[in-house]
């Protein structure tokens, strides 16, 4: 049976303001993303990788809508993918618990209402799921672990059940044996929830692990897909070869 595609990017182009040239010439816009034609089916992990400043969060933000600025087509099959961010320590708001954290977005849902009850329960619900006792509820960011931390970070995103979710570089701020948890952290979410990630990674070995697609990013659009054993036992782009030489993996 063929996978329906929960996200098609179609010839996406995205810009940013460019600071540098004349606010008064025209053409003030400079071009991040230069095109990305690239498919994400339900229930898949999909890697990003590429090097740092290709675009990969850039793309990221464009799927949760935080880019406006945009050309070509963004297909989704359901609507409010979540994200959860590189850095658990900025990504936080550090003055409020992490009870609060939980269930701020359940307040702010737009498709029900939902009982102060209710709340409590869900967030007791994700703690569980994203393995974390019930005591770090009226704890404050600045007194968890990095790891402990972006568990939060994922329970916050997965407290509306999202269909996507979206994890941007979720374990480069951790050490070795924290990214080794999160990472199975995700992968049974994945295989738990049914939950299709969009995994963004400067580490291959890692998406290699964890990922049933990858795309590598370079300069803005995608040089290269497939199933990563295949990539990466015969990539096609000289940049590929490149990436998985610098990773000791050619
Ligand atoms: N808000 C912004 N305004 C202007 N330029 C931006 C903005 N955000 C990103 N850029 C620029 O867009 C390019 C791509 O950035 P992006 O954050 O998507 O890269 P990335 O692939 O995620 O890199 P990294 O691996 O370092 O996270 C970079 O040149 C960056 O400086
Ligand atoms: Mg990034």
């Amino acid at each position: 049976m063929e996978q329906e595609k929960v996200i098609q990017a179609k010839d996406l182009k995205v810009y940013y303001k460019d600071h540098k040239k004349n606010p008064l010439s025209r053409q003030h816009r400079k071009q991040v993303l230069k095109g990305v034609t690239l498919d994400i089916y339900e229930g898949e992990i999909l890697g990003i990788a590429g090097e740092s400043g290709c675009g990969k969060s850039t793309f990221a933000k464009a799927i949760v809508g935080m880019n406006k600025d945009i050309e070509g087509e963004l297909i989704q099959k359901y609507g409010d993918p979540q994200m959860v961010f590189q850095d658990p320590y900025s990504s936080l708001n550090p003055s409020k618990k992490i009870g609060w954290l939980l269930e701020e977005p359940l307040k702010a849902d737009k498709t029900r209402t939902w009982t102060k009850e209710e709340r409590k329960k869900r967030a007791k619900e994700i703690l569980k799921a994203i393995g974390l006792q019930e005591n770090i509820l009226d704890r404050y960011p600045s007194q968890l672990s990095g790891g402990q931390r972006q568990r939060v970070s994922i329970g916050v995103a997965l407290m509306k059940s999202p269909k996507i979710l979206i994890a941007d570089e979720p374990v480069s701020a951790l050490d070795v044996t924290i990214q080794a948890q999160i990472l199975e952290l995700l992968q049974e979410l994945h295989r738990e929830m049914g939950i299709t990630i969009l995994f963004i990674s400067h580490d291959l070995r890692v998406i290699y692990q964890i990922c049933d697609h990858v795309a590598v990013m370079h300069e803005g659009i995608i040089k290269e897909y497939g199933v990563p054993k295949d990539v990466y036992k015969n990539p096609k782009s000289e940049y590929t070869m490149q990436l998985l030489e610098a990773a000791g993996i050619r």
